[in-house]
């Protein structure tokens, strides 16, 4: 039995508070006061010498908070890196963590919260719901718009001796507070700002098409990620709708302040969509791919995104369609043709911030691309998530034609 014939179903999982706005950035002494005095800050060296980040730890010290500010996350979290980070918090003993800065900051942030409260080693917590219960208090204040890890509850490291990335999934990582101010990223330089808008549009996407899962009254307590339903839904409409209107502008001129709030309302509800629906095929493939091409996750994940879509357009005819309707295509042609549409549209906006258009152009090698596959399959957690179901050989399509551009030999 599906969810259409077992009524309306909706999960979602969110931060106590979201704020966004323009120079919301200014009410974080007073958010914190309220749930701490003693706060550790996890943000990299970049953002630890902006001048708008010492005045956000002025505002934390003027509403009365000691604070101690970690500066040296590394991009992807090296394991090595957040043993000395986890070791410094410890000493602190803070009673809150804020996590500023793009995913890398903000999974950092999560992991400290983490293990200070629950010890052990971080390995123990690899995978889905192994955090026994809550976390120490989060703020997490994105500075990229992309990957929505503010509202997410999943936090990814790079586990150096197993050679790859790894996620930690638990609803207790969603952090206590988002804190979402645009103006934070209008120093993000273009290729930034596309690869993880783009990653925002492959969340939306993914969570949107998702699986439909038969009922199962247990589903939301035994899976992290629950398949499409009329909530997440609505954030990914949300998310589609602000980031058709905003990345291209946002990409073109960073300086463009409407585009910026477009781009980081929609990978904040992008991330509102995926934290619940899950994200399927494209990340299944990105993993293994990123490994192998040492290439940004949203460069990953896009440029499959065409491809995943259209093998995925038998399944999901209707839901690709609808999108074409969020993002004006609509009134042209039927169902099909504006599936279709919606699928062209994603790929030339992709193309046009300069997302590689294939695994080659993302620097694949042609003997690595059925291993791509393979290694695909070993994330069930994600590969069950895709709406048409995907064995070894329709995994080995899809990353074919991702690799040669093919894009009409999965029209079928
Ligand atoms: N937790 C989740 O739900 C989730 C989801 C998707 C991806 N991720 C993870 O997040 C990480 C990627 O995060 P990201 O794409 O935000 O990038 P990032 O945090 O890895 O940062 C990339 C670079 O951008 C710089 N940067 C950040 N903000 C900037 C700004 N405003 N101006 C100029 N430079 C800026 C950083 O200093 C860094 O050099 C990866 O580790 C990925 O696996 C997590
Ligand atoms: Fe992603």
């Amino acid at each position: 039995m599906k969810s259409e014939a077992a009524g309306l179903f909706g999960v979602t999982r969110l931060p106590r508070s979201i704020v966004f706005g323009p120079r919301r950035r200014d009410s974080l002494g007073s958010i914190a006061a309220e749930i701490g005095r003693r706060a550790f800050i996890c943000t990299d060296a970049r953002l630890g010498a902006d001048v708008e980040f010492q005045t956000m730890m002025l505002d934390l010290r003027a509403a009365g908070l000691a604070i101690e500010i970690h500066d040296g996350t590394q991009v992807d979290l090296p394991t090595t890196d957040i043993e000395a980070c986890v070791a410094a918090a410890r000493e602190f003993r803070p009673d809150l963590i804020i996590g500023i800065g793009g995913g890398s900051c903000m999974d950092m942030a999560k992991i400290v919260g983490l293990m200070l409260a629950h010890g052990g080693e971080l390995a123990d917590y690899y995978g889905e719901l192994k955090v026994p219960g809550p976390i120490l208090p989060l703020i997490a204040i994105p500075t990229t718009a992309g990957t929505g890890s503010e509202v997410s509850p999943i936090a990814v490291i790079s586990d150096a001796a197993r050679g790859t990335k790894i996620g930690i999934s638990s609803p207790h990582l969603i952090p206590q507070v988002a804190l979402c101010d645009p103006e934070l990223t209008s120093s993000c330089p273009p290729r930034l700002t596309a690869s993880s808008g783009a990653d925002a549009f492959t969340h939306a996407i993914e969570a949107f098409t998702s699986v439909i899962r038969p009922s199962d009254p247990m589903s939301a307590q035994t899976s992290v990620a629950v398949g499409k339903n009329e909530i997440s839904d609505q954030f990914a409409r949300l998310a589609v709708s602000n980031l058709w209107c905003g990345l291209r502008r946002a990409y073109h001129d960073g300086r463009d302040a409407r585009a910026r709030e477009q781009v980081m309302m929609g990978a904040l509800a992008a991330g509102c969509a995926f934290g619940t629906a899950g994200v399927a095929a494209a990340h299944a493939l990105q993993y293994p791919v990123g490994a192998m091409t040492h290439t940004a996750h949203g460069d990953g994940v896009a440029s499959l995104m065409p491809y995943v879509m259209q093998f995925n357009l038998p399944a999901r005819t209707a839901a690709f369609a609808e999108l074409a309707d969020v993002i004006g295509l609509g009134g042209v042609g039927g169902e099909a043709e504006r599936a279709q549409a919606f699928i062209d549209a994603i790929a030339d906006l992709f193309a046009e911030i300069g997302i590689p258009p294939t695994l080659a152009a993302l620097g694949l090698k042609p003997d690595q691309v059925d291993e791509v596959a393979r290694l695909a399959m070993a994330s069930p957690r994600l590969v069950n998530n895709n709406p048409r179901p995907l064995d070894l050989d329709a995994m080995l399509r899809i990353s074919r034609a991702a690799f040669d551009g093919d894009r009409a030999s999965l029209a079928v």
